[in-house]
């Protein structure tokens, strides 16, 4: 059974009753759900032994109500693997990363789709719109066609070609937009008002955020409920660090942790899209939109986050800090961790990599503290990323 009670507006606090389908809050704020925890006391920590090993063991703070309408492919669970080598090379004794890229669809989007899609299905939606940088589509458009949804999905035309292609072949209708993933959310927007599509925007629905919340519960439970002293994100629209730390106030309520040490919480951007950073360091509660958003790093390629306000506060509530880093350095960070751990990473997930570098050398980092990054993709989705040419790849019969 699932504790769900309501939804609220972090925003202005007006709540919504959880049965009607909505997106944002009349404020234009996003909405959030809400559990009734006081029952949830009965739900302890010790009752997830034994269950399956995907994020549905964490169902009682989940919003699906009937496990009849669970949409899943094993989504999350995802191991944590620790990087001996390269937290050696850094100088780091307790450095670990969870690999989301393990996830169906490659990335951590299948956690916010599964929920999403579920929860969809069982309000009786049968039609959904999103723009999207890539992944996320790949994952809707994957869980829709599992569920019987339909999903229109606008991405950048310079999306990775692997996501294109996973939305056409699970039939989700596919719009290439010349521009980026707001210009796409402009097109889905005036889409969605006037064939009627419910939206699913990043965080113009209160569901996906909950899925993608499941990384908190993992993390802790995975590591014994001994939490990370960082964790660092690669922030686009921000829904992972959000839902991480709704995870982590969750379980304080529920009692599973003491809520003494809580990770500081470290948002990664590029240097050539990193409204985040920006607003951080200017002591700014929202971010300003960046103009001419451009990197490799095609999930972080996010101009303006509706849920800006809430990825600072957890930046800020939790002690943590936001950093940009280059193109450039990425690359590097992608083969380095390919090399050192046998671990392909997308460049969002080394895009953590270099932060770490950094903030290392900048002495923020106390090297004796564990430290975990999140892999947010596979690197094979980014086969043009890496794009090895003569002479690393030579054309032979015979040495
Ligand atoms: C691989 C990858 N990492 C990170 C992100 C950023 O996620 P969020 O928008 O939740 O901050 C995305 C989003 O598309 C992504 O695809
Ligand atoms: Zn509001």
């Amino acid at each position: 059974m699932s504790y769900f009670s309501h939804l609220y507006c972090p925003k202005c606090s007006e709540t919504y009753e959880k049965n009607r389908p909505v997106n944002l809050c009349k404020c234009g704020g996003p909405l959030l759900a809400s559990y009734n925890l006081k029952s949830a006391g009965e739900f302890k920590k010790e009752d997830l032994k034994g269950r399956p090993e995907n994020m549905w063991r964490y169902r009682e703070m989940l919003p699906v109500e009937d496990p009849k309408n669970i949409v899943s492919l094993g989504e999350g669970y995802t191991p944590i693997f620790s990087l001996k080598r390269l937290g050696e090379k850094l100088g780091l004794e307790n450095l670990c990363c969870k690999d989301e890229g393990l996830n169906p669809t490659g990335s951590f989007k299948a956690r916010g789709a599964a929920a999403g899609i579920s929860r969809i299905r069982e309000l009786g939606i049968k039609e959904i719109a999103m723009p999207t940088a890539g992944n996320a589509g790949g994952a809707w458009a994957s869980f829709g066609a599992r569920a019987g949804i339909k999903a229109h999905i606008a991405m950048p035309a310079d999306a990775p070609e692997i996501t294109k292609t996973e939305c056409a072949v699970a039939g989700a209708s596919v719009y290439l937009v010349n521009g980026n993933i707001a210009d796409a959310g402009k097109i889905i927007g005036e889409g969605a008002k006037k064939y009627g599509w419910f939206e699913v925007s990043t965080l113009k629905e209160p569901y996906r955020i909950e899925g993608k919340k499941t990384m908190g519960y993992e993390i802790l439970e995975q590591m014994n409920w001994d939490p990370p002293d960082y964790i660092f994100y690669p922030t686009g629209g921000g829904v992972g660090i959000i839902g991480i730390w709704k995870a982590i106030k969750e379980m304080e309520e529920l009692g599973w942790i003491d809520g003494k040490k809580k990770p500081k919480m470290v948002s990664v951007q590029a240097e050539g899209c990193a409204p985040i950073v920006r607003a951080y360091e200017r002591g700014e509660s929202f971010a300003t939109e960046w103009t001419e958003p451009e990197t490799i790093a095609a999930g972080i390629r996010v101009p303006k986050a509706l849920g800006d306000f809430l990825v600072l506060e957890a930046i800020r509530d939790s002690g943590g800090t936001a950093i940009a880093v280059s193109d450039g350095e990425i690359k590097k960070a992608m083969e380095e961790t390919a090399r050192l751990e046998g671990m392909f990473i997308c460049p969002e997930g080394a895009a953590n990599v270099v932060a770490l570098e950094k903030l290392v050398e900048r002495g923020w980092i106390n090297t004796q503290e564990k430290v975990l990054l999140l892999n947010t993709g596979a690197g094979i989705k980014y086969s043009q990323t890496l794009n090895y040419d003569f002479p690393l790849l030579e054309k032979t019969d015979r040495l």
